[in-house]
């Protein structure tokens, strides 16, 4: 089997990256949570297919998670990731432990000004600040020259892209679009934390995007229309309680009145306890 390198510490870690980058490597990351499921592995696919070095880090990040949220009770299964990604050809996983990331007296994030106050923002305020700042660290870290994120976290990418520009990372980000199951529903570590009953109800989400792009194509423009009749569906399902369901500048994230114009559909919504988002661009 492949032999794949485990690496803990950040000092082994630049190692490697100096390594290959004197060697002439491209090196692609992607960076996770862990509890790998099968989005997680097309995004591990396309980096095999973009980087001659391919590293994965699996790091819980407290920072984007509040009090409140489920940051003890986040699905870890390192063993099992592990396996997965042997399969995969993975080279590096890099999974640090929490101090080793944040030591005592860590006092400095990054934070963007505009894009984190819409949408998942607004319910989940240190959110993007933990992204931005852990992402900057492992990209320090890591030094890739290409890095992989999914589409189906569209606010994330779009804060990524962003702050790689603002900051002049010499790191070329690609999207990827989202994975779903046979039925829809956006593939999710949080998937796990569903009943069968609230799976099936989970769908929602993915009807009520797929409901509107039908609206859209029938000629209906009004933002709103299209809005009311996704909360209807929604509502109409058991379980669910919508944070937010919003048509939007695909760039700038602004709400959008009109849709004369590619727009950006995306919501989040509880299905039980668990908070589940989506998005499309009608
Ligand atoms: P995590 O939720 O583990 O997701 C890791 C990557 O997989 C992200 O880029 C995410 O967008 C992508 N992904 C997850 N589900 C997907 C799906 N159904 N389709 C396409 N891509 C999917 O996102 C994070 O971790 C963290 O915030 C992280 C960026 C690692 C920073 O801590």
């Amino acid at each position: 089997m492949h032999a794949i390198k485990v690496i803990i510490r950040v000092t082994e870690m630049r190692e490697h990256s100096k390594r290959m980058r004197g060697l002439g490597k491209t090196i692609a990351f992607v960076p996770t949570m862990g509890a790998l499921h099968e989005a997680h592995l097309a995004l591990i696919k396309e980096g095999r297919k973009l980087g001659d070095d391919l590293v994965v880090s699996i790091f819980a990040n407290p920072s984007q998670f509040s009090p409140e949220e489920d940051f003890e009770s986040y699905p870890r299964n390192f063993d099992k990731d592990l396996k997965l990604l042997q399969k995969k050809g993975v080279d590096v996983i890099f999974s640090p432990n929490e101090d080793e990331l944040y030591q005592d007296g860590f006092q400095t994030y990054v934070e963007l000004e505009n894009l984190p106050n819409h949408l998942c923002g607004i319910s989940r305020p240190i959110f993007f600040r933990g992204v931005a700042t852990v992402v900057t660290k492992l990209f320090n870290i890591v030094r890739p020259h290409i890095a992989i994120f999914g589409g189906k976290d569209y606010q994330q990418l779009a804060v990524i892209r962003r702050m790689v520009r603002d900051l002049n990372f010499d790191i070329k980000i690609v999207g990827f679009p989202t994975v779903r199951e046979p039925d829809g529903l956006a593939m999710s570590s949080r998937n796990s934390y569903l009943t069968p009953e609230q799976r099936i109800n989970a769908v929602c989400l993915y009807k009520s995007l797929k409901q509107s792009q039908e609206l859209v194509e029938s000629g209906i423009k009004d933002a709103k229309r299209i809005i009311d009749a996704a909360y209807a569906l929604i509502k109409s399902h058991p379980e669910t309680a919508i944070d937010y369901i919003a048509i939007c500048d695909p760039e700038t994230l602004a709400d959008m009145e009109t849709i004369d114009r590619p727009a950006l559909m995306a919501l989040a919504v509880n299905v039980g306890k668990t908070r589940l988002i989506d998005n499309m661009i009608l």
